[in-house]
């Protein structure tokens, strides 16, 4: 009789990738010294600068520009030949930067920013998977999740508005939920997960949470210690789903 597959993240031998360095991302390699210990950790970002603290250690931090397929390929070369990928979150996002701004209204929607929303928000998650499917485990257990939001859900638009982070964030939930259809079938030991971590206070939501009652806008480390629990509980079995921080169904 076969062992079944271990599922339990602190056992967890192998690579845990980390891509984007900003808020979610950072709490996220803390979260997991602690928790998954046994795992190397490897960050990736615009700003290659390794990443250090009491409960990190040292990570290093590989160069990676999700918007240039050139960047992409060299992040997989690089992570050639090391232990195998268990898990890879993918947490880069764009919702402002510069004349990027989230529109209120028709008028202010541009063909650019719809082109790099949907660049960093929709394409990079696909394509960052295509460029890391080889260094994941053939028969082992592995987790492969990217942050979503809640505002990407078509089911749940009730305000309108944000024309290009909601249409991307709705086309990657697609893009991914297809990729765990696909896995299911080439790699079914994977889970494919879609997350929405809740306000949380970093760079991207600070111009946007004047009305975020204190009590709903979470620090960091309470954003990644919720996505790690939500990981915790997922396999094979649940993967293209796409999870809220409390571990609840979003609706597509
Ligand atoms: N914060 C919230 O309230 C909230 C709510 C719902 C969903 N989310 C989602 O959660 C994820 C993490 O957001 P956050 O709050 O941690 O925001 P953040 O602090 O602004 O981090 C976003 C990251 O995306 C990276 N990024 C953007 N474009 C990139 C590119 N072309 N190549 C590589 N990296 C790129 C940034 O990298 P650099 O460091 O290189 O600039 C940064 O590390 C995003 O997908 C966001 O949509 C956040």
């Amino acid at each position: 009789m076969s062992t079944p597959p271990d599922w339990h993240l602190p056992r967890w031998r192998g690579r845990a990738l980390v891509v984007g360095c900003g808020g979610i991302g950072r709490a996220l390699l803390a979260a997991l010294a602690r928790r998954a210990p046994q795992l190397e950790l490897v960050g990736a970002s615009r700003q290659p600068l390794p990443l250090s603290g009491p409960e990190l250690g040292a990570v290093p931090v590989l160069p990676l520009d999700l918007e240039r397929d050139a960047s992409l390929a060299a992040l997989a070369v690089q992570l050639a030949g090391g232990a195998p990928l268990r898990l890879v979150i993918h947490t880069a996002g764009v919702l402002q930067d510069g004349e990027l701004k989230p529109e209120k209204r028709l008028a202010q929607v541009r063909r650019c920013h719809l082109e790099r929303s949907f660049a960093v928000n929709a394409f990079a998650p696909l394509l960052l998977a295509q460029a890391i499917e080889p260094l994941l485990p053939r028969d082992q257990p592995f987790h492969f999740a990217s942050l979503s939001a809640r505002v990407g859900s078509i089911g749940d638009n009730r305000l309108g508005g944000w024309y290009a982070y909601r249409a991307a964030k709705a086309a990657q939930n697609q893009l991914l939920h297809t990729l765990a259809l696909e896995w299911g079938r080439r790699l079914p030991l994977g889970c494919v997960s879609l997350l929405h971590p809740g306000t949380t206070a970093t760079a991207l939501s600070a111009p946007f949470r004047a009305n975020v009652p204190e009590r709903q806008l979470f620090s960091t480390e309470r954003a990644a210690g919720h996505l790690l629990d939500v990981l915790g509980q997922r396999r094979a079995e649940d993967s293209g789903g796409f999870w809220a921080w409390d571990g609840q169904p979003i609706p597509w």
